[in-house]
């Protein structure tokens, strides 16, 4: 598929509830209230959650009266009839179709995709300029690269989802020259800094150059994203739970993205318009 004029961000990992929706949609609300334009697609048929995080938003924002930015987005049905075919032609026009409508108009498509490999999560990742995998602090995690020896940590085999971004990678050099930035990010780290903690650090540390891929601090493990998604909220956005604990939980998690975005080393371009004002 030709390039688009959009930075395009895949949310990827073959596994699920590693954060990659929690991830996708803070970054496209992180990246709107910093003045850019932000347009999102949601492969995910059949869990769907980034579409209903944008629907959550909505009618919080309707019930509140409230003003706040939203990506363009789009949720793409997977394709069902009898033939495979068929169905990835379908599948590819739709992709195709949502692709070109935004990609000359948005500074950043941000696509977040299923647990699983499908068509068009394939697609997806041929079209990624960045590739955001968020894997949690848990040994088990690290699967997601490859088969770990489990007394040394050395990679034994290279698991579907590596070889799949390999192949999603020599495709794009092939259609253009241009590689995936292809980035892990450690989510919902403990606080506590467990001995498994610091293992899963050093494992990922050494494998990561390994699959081409680097490392990015994430995010840590904190009980407030699980009361923003039903209200489509992020940590960006002004919230009216008061409580101290809660608001510095809030400020902390978001200067956690703050330096995964600067750590993503994402190009950014002039803005659309001016930063809104963000709490501390
Ligand atoms: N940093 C975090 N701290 C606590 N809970 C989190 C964090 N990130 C994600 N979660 C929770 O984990 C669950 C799975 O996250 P989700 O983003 O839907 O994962 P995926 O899209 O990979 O399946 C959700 O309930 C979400 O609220
Ligand atoms: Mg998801």
């Amino acid at each position: 598929m030709a390039r688009t004029g959009a930075h395009v961000i895949v949310v990827g990992n073959e596994k699920g509830g590693s954060g990659k929706s929690t991830t996708a949609f803070h970054l496209a609300i992180y990246l709107l209230f910093e003045g850019y334009r932000v347009a999102t697609i949601d492969v995910d048929s059949r869990q769907q959650t980034f579409t209903h995080y944008v629907r959550n938003r909505r009618a919080h924002m309707q019930e509140r009266g409230l003003s706040l930015p939203n990506p363009k987005h789009f949720h793409l049905p997977s394709a069902w009839g009898d033939s495979i075919k068929e169905n990835q032609r379908a599948e590819f026009d739709i992709f195709r179709r949502a692709v070109g409508e935004v990609e000359d108009n948005v500074d950043f498509l941000i696509i977040d995709t299923p647990g699983f490999d499908t068509n068009l999560s394939r697609l997806s990742h041929s079209l990624a300029d960045t590739l955001v995998t968020p894997v949690n602090d848990s040994l088990i995690d690290l699967n997601v690269l490859a088969r770990l020896d489990p007394d040394t940590g050395v990679p034994i085999e290279t698991s579907h989802y590596s070889r799949l971004v390999q192949k999603a990678r020599s495709e794009r050099l092939a259609v253009d020259g241009e590689t995936i930035d292809w980035v892990l990010v450690r989510n919902r780290i403990s606080m506590l800094g467990s001995r498994n903690a610091r293992q899963v650090h050093a494992t990922l540390d050494t494998i990561a150059s390994r699959f081409g891929c680097r490392m990015a601090d994430g995010i840590a493990e904190r009980v407030i994203f699980r009361s923003l998604f039903p209200i489509g909220m992020t940590v960006f956005d002004p919230v009216e739970d008061a409580a101290a604990e809660a608001s510095s939980s809030h400020a902390s998690a978001r200067q956690e993205y703050r330096n995964l975005v600067a750590a993503l080393n994402l190009p950014l371009p002039h803005r659309f318009r001016e930063p809104m004002r963000l709490s501390a």
